[in-house]
């Protein structure tokens, strides 16, 4: 295929500026380990595992093999009162790494899904448990919740939801964690307990009885990495607990190892009673998100549904498909043969070293990050996010994937990185860097 201007038009690309691709098009037509190949064969490294979902890398042959056989075996059923194997064998593996106590898996399609159906999973909870009054959802500044109708009740992204009315309403925000006094913090910085008073001082205007959930990002991700500061986790899990407010962590970024651990929820040593994720439970290889939640969730809206009838009215055609399960299951056993986690918590120090050595330049304002999940903030110019659509063009012609959001850039190398990938990520950064 010829990619001119009139053989992309009818594609309308998500989150991006049509009509400059268009003019100006970056496609990637392979990928193997850390690098994509665009189409002028050009190599690209992967600095950001694409949208933070390959942590294993591109053109993984096993994952690969495993779809296929899959799909020659079986490729399709109805998840609705039918079942396929590659579904409970997977809802295995997730609750063996899951922090303990998460017990059940609900299988969906993306991490937008995943959030929405863990609303209901909230709202199903109460109800069973005749807390029906409990119609209030807490949020934060600056969160990313992905963007069904749901999701988007709960963002704090506000270019996210400008455009949309008609959402949930019943949605409170505490504020966000970025604190401009502690810029070049490595790691967690200081004050979270105090922060975390918001959700306390919401208990008191409203009525801790009133409110359903918090939903979390443990680090904020798509905002541009926010780490919790210190106690601010813990203050909110204790302050939930004291009002029987349920605790949602999003782990759709942090989720599969990004931390250090299988998630956020261990590395932070808090529990939530959910846990949404997506991305990397395939290594992106196929279309996944999931919802985990504790014993008492799970058993509290099935045991409130008599016998022989449906529990929970909610699912999606391809919920679980098989095709997912087998690209999760494979991704799965190579995070454990790999010993995958421990990779991304071996490599943060020195990945840590290289970004915040970027910290001497005049373009940056703040670099922030945890794990193998950092993020480099560039002093604005111009309209909010003019700066960071043109860095991310540039560092795309210098050889470099980074995802931007606004003016700030996430990168996440895939764990399967050498050092000297990552060295070659800071030096492409730093070219960019002193370049604008
Ligand atoms: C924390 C978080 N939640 C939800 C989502 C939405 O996931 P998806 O784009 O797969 O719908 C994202 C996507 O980046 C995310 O970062």
């Amino acid at each position: 295929m010829q990619f001119t201007a009139n053989s992309l038009e009818h594609h309308w690309m998500p989150f991006t500026a049509n009509r400059a691709f268009k003019k100006e098009p970056r496609i990637i037509v392979g990928g193997e380990g850390v690098y994509f190949t665009d189409h002028h064969g050009n190599r690209v490294i992967d600095g950001s595992s694409a949208l933070f979902c390959s942590p294993l890398g591109h053109g993984r042959k096993e994952i690969a093999e495993a779809v296929y056989n899959q799909l020659l075996q079986n490729d399709y059923a109805s998840p609705f009162g039918s079942a396929t194997p590659g579904t409970f064998e997977l809802a295995q593996k997730v609750v063996q790494i899951a922090p303990e106590g998460m017990s059940h898996v609900f299988f969906v399609n993306s991490g937008s899904e995943s959030i929405d159906t863990a609303l209901k999973i909230v709202m199903a909870f109460h109800r069973a448990n005749g807390q029906a009054q409990r119609t209030r959802f807490v949020s934060r500044e600056r969160a990313y919740h992905g963007v069904n109708i749901g999701g988007l009740s709960l963002s704090g992204i506000v270019k996210n939801r400008e455009t949309f009315s008609g959402v949930i309403p019943n949605v409170v925000c505490m504020r966000h964690t970025w604190d401009a006094e502690q810029v070049f913090t490595r790691g967690q910085p200081e004050g979270g307990r105090e922060l975390a008073e918001d959700l306390q001082r919401f208990c008191e205007t409203y009525g801790g009885t009133t409110i359903a959930a918090v939903f979390i990002e443990p680090i904020a991700g798509s905002t541009g990495v926010l780490v919790p500061p210190i106690g601010y986790l813990e203050r909110i899990r204790e302050i939930c607990d004291e009002h029987g407010i349920l605790l949602v962590f999003d782990e759709v970024i942090t989720g599969f190892g990004r931390t250090g651990s299988a998630f956020a929820s261990q590395t932070f040593a808090v529990k939530p009673d959910l846990m949404t994720m997506a991305k990397a439970i395939t290594n992106g290889a196929q279309p996944m998100g999931a919802v985990a939640v504790v014993e008492e969730v799970y058993q509290a809206i099935t045991e409130a549904a008599p016998e022989n009838t449906i529990e929970f009215f909610h699912g999606y055609t391809f919920s679980g498909h098989p095709a997912a399960c087998a690209a999760a299951i494979a991704v799965q056993d190579i995070y454990r043969r790999e010993r995958s986690f421990d990779q991304a918590a071996d490599l943060s120090e020195y990945f840590l070293d290289g970004l915040f050595d970027l910290e001497d330049l005049d373009a940056v304002r703040d670099i922030r990050g945890f794990g193998l999940l950092g993020a480099v903030e560039l002093e604005a110019t111009g309209a909010p996010g003019t700066r960071g659509g043109a860095a991310q063009i540039d560092l795309f012609t210098r050889g470099m994937h980074v995802k931007f959001t606004g003016d700030t850039g996430i990168v996440a190398p895939p764990f399967i990185s050498q050092r000297s990938h990552i060295d070659e990520m800071m030096g492409i950064l730093r070219a960019m860097l002193e370049a604008i």
